[in-house]
């Protein structure tokens, strides 16, 4: 019998060790040591023993029964660490390993340059103004002094929505609202989409123009001037020079051109200004007295001016855009370029 059991317990141990989870474990326990298990079948055989053997076998067994009772909790625990350990090994998290990126919007080159020339014109007093897309005709053509018979009104030029309205042909037409509408004396600035039927690499049906204009007394060509060159020096630099053309608009008069030396090759010549190193950038003038007059504007008491100039063109020189089409395709490599 004693034999048995010294068989028995080398046979559990050998078990244990083998088991190679917790629940094998607790299986090969109740094998042994639960109430149906084999220690308790050897209890019954008890009854065959002497008598006075009972007790001392009695003991043997108990104490058999300790021993397993030990090496099952070590051996739990052991099993209960290595389960941990593969826990953690498998949901390790490599902190090397490089984050999810995070990608940020931010304003298109045109916005950037269009919020450029209103922070340096409010400086000096300028506010926005923003006028509709679709004009009738007499604020994009006819109180602005430009006649049935001129070119831009052609329908190779314009596109028209119907006989008297029309996509905007550039941003004028707001001076006209402005000078309906408002107290004099004032000074405006209005950016916006204009549309014209035109498309190649330096052109597109859809650009931007911000205009410019100031109405007070005694207003000059000097004046004029001056708010040019103080607005490009700042959009570029106070090194570059600027020069004013002698030019015609229907609605201004004088009118004239206004270039600056080539920001990129600072006036030696380059691609960019074609060798010339002067850059054209828009176009301006006194009111002329018969848009004061359209707008019933007393151009006696009051004189004015206005300056108008391409967005993209200002955008193109800055950031060193080749193609015009590049503004409009959406495409994110080109967008997140201007992102900070
Ligand atoms: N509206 C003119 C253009 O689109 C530009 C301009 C604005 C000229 C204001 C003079 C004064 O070409």
């Amino acid at each position: 019998m004693q034999n048995k059991l010294a068989q028995l317990t080398d046979l559990a141990i050998e078990e244990f060790k083998q088991a190679k989870g917790r629940r094998e474990l607790y299986d090969i326990k109740v094998k042994y040591l639960g109430k149906q298990g084999q220690f308790s079948v050897i209890m019954k055989d008890m009854a065959q023993l002497p008598k006075e053997e009972r007790p001392v076998f009695g003991k043997v067994v108990n104490e058999k029964k300790n021993l397993l009772e030990q090496f099952y909790s070590e051996q739990e625990a052991h099993l209960k660490k290595i389960e941990l350990e593969q826990k953690i090994s498998s949901e390790r998290v490599d902190l090397t390993l490089p984050g999810p990126k995070r990608t940020t919007g931010g304003h298109h080159p045109i916005a950037l340059v269009i919020n450029d020339i209103v922070m340096i014109l409010s400086r000096i007093g300028y506010s926005v103004r923003l006028g509709p897309q679709i004009e009738q005709d007499w604020y994009n053509f006819s109180a602005l002094n430009i006649p049935a018979d001129h070119p831009a009104r052609d329908l190779q030029d314009t596109f028209y929505i119907d006989p008297s309205h029309v996509l905007r042909t550039h941003t004028s037409p707001i001076q006209i609202h402005t000078l309906e509408n408002e107290k004099l004396p004032l000074r405006i600035l209005a950016p916006g989409a204009v549309y014209r039927c035109d498309s190649d690499i330096s052109h597109s049906p859809n650009f931007h123009q911000i205009e410019g204009m100031l109405v007070d007394k005694k207003v000059s060509m000097a004046d004029l001037k001056g708010t040019i060159v103080f607005l490009l020096q700042n959009l570029f630099s106070t090194q570059i020079q600027v020069r004013f053309r002698p030019s015609y608009f229907p609605f201004t008069e004088p009118s004239a051109e206004f270039d600056c030396t080539c920001p990129l090759c600072k006036g030696k010549g380059c691609r960019m200004c074609k060798q010339t190193g002067w850059i054209e950038i828009g176009g301006c003038g006194l009111i002329n007295p018969k848009v004061l007059e359209a707008t019933k504007v007393d151009g006696e008491e009051w004189q004015g001016f206005a300056f108008g100039l391409g967005i993209e063109r200002m955008a193109i020189i800055r950031y060193g855009i080749e193609d015009i089409r590049w503004f409009t395709e959406n495409d994110v490599r080109f967008l997140e370029q201007f992102t900070s």
